[in-house]
């Protein structure tokens, strides 16, 4: 850990313990994976989730970062915060909550901005999964 004077007590916590690291099986109907990278620095980040398809919960989150130390505790925040959310829930998660949570200085936003969008990402690859499982019920009209 570099600079670590830089980085708030938050940020230490997550980087050092961070939560829910780790991968699912990215062909699973239940799962939506979310690969985004960062125009401003280049790092990627993988969001997971799992969700329940009877009641459109997410049951479970992770991730794995090639990113800064903000990036890490961004992400391993979010994966907490997921846990038990509907989707529209987890859509209104927005990086100035992860920021404020994690008290990230001004030059730190984009790393934060990474977990909103990875979150974005992953809904929309498990809404995409189910939109094409939809035919075959249709078949049944
Ligand atoms: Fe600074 Fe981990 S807390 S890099
Ligand atoms: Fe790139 Fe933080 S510096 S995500």
């Amino acid at each position: 850990v570099v600079a670590v004077g830089y980085h708030s007590e938050q940020v230490l916590d997550h980087c050092n313990k961070p939560r829910n690291m780790g991968s699912f099986q990215k062909n699973d109907a239940d799962v939506g994976t979310g690969l985004v990278g960062s125009p401003a620095c280049g790092d990627v980040l993988k969001l997971q989730i799992k969700v329940d398809d009877s009641t459109g919960m997410i049951v479970d989150a992770c991730f794995k970062t090639f990113g800064c130390g903000s990036a890490i505790a961004s992400s391993s925040l979010v994966t907490e915060w997921l846990k038990g959310k509907q989707m529209e829930e987890a859509l209104s998660i927005k990086n100035k909550e992860i920021a404020k949570h994690l008290s990230l200085p001004p030059v730190k936003l984009h790393c934060s901005m990474l977990a909103q969008d990875a979150i974005k990402a992953a809904v929309k690859d498990y809404e995409a999964k189910r939109a094409n499982l939809q035919p075959l019920h249709q078949l049944h009209h």
